[in-house]
């Protein structure tokens, strides 16, 4: 599940991969519209992604849940509000085993008018969030080569690491995929 789609580039991702149950969520009815029609060109599925904004009324419980390159402070005013969102997003969505979840980087200093500094995490703000879990980084863009810092988090359920662990194994080795490469 994403949150976020955009123009579907990333949800298109699982699709390639052959991943069964894929939804994407997106808020401007426009580019909803031209993330379905991309998906069904490429995939030939119908309305993986939603016009709607999340969280929505009916509830999903996915595996995996991707939040990238979607930041955005409306409604929000200082970094507690914000992780607050980014948990109570990933409880809405039933604690999913994986959340890949890309944030602005703390470690980014220059002005932006969509990034207030309150909307800038480090990897100690997303630890504390998620305690329970076993979390890899992957920087993303690079300030001053970017127009701001970008990490992306693999923010991993440790009980599922545990139980899930043997069946990603199978699932890397058979299809060649690796979510963390
Ligand atoms: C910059 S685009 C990124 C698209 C895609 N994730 C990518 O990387 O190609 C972010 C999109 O998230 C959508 N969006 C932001 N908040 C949302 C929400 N709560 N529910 C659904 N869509 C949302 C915006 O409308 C925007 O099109």
């Amino acid at each position: 599940m994403e949150i976020g789609s955009g123009m579907g580039d990333v949800v298109s991702l699982p699709c390639f991969l052959g991943f069964h149950n894929v939804v994407g969520f997106e808020a401007d009815p426009f580019l909803a519209d031209v993330a379905n029609r991309k998906v069904e060109e490429l995939f030939a599925r119908k309305g993986v992604v939603r016009n709607e904004v999340f969280p929505c009324e009916r509830s999903f419980r996915p595996d995996v849940l991707v939040q990238v390159n979607c930041v955005y402070g409306n409604g929000l005013c200082d970094k507690i509000g914000y992780l607050e969102r980014l948990k109570q997003w990933y409880a809405l969505a039933g604690k999913p085993a994986y959340y890949v979840l890309e944030v602005i980087d703390d470690s980014f200093l220059g002005e932006h008018a969509d990034y207030p500094e309150f909307l800038r995490v480090n990897a100690n703000d997303i630890a504390r969030a998620f305690p329970d879990s076993f979390i890899r980084m992957i920087p993303t863009y690079s300030y001053p080569a970017n127009k701001s810092s970008k990490t992306i988090y693999v923010i991993e359920d440790s009980r599922c690491r545990r139980t899930l662990g043997h069946l990603y194994i199978i699932r890397h080795s058979r299809e060649g995929g690796n979510l963390y490469a």
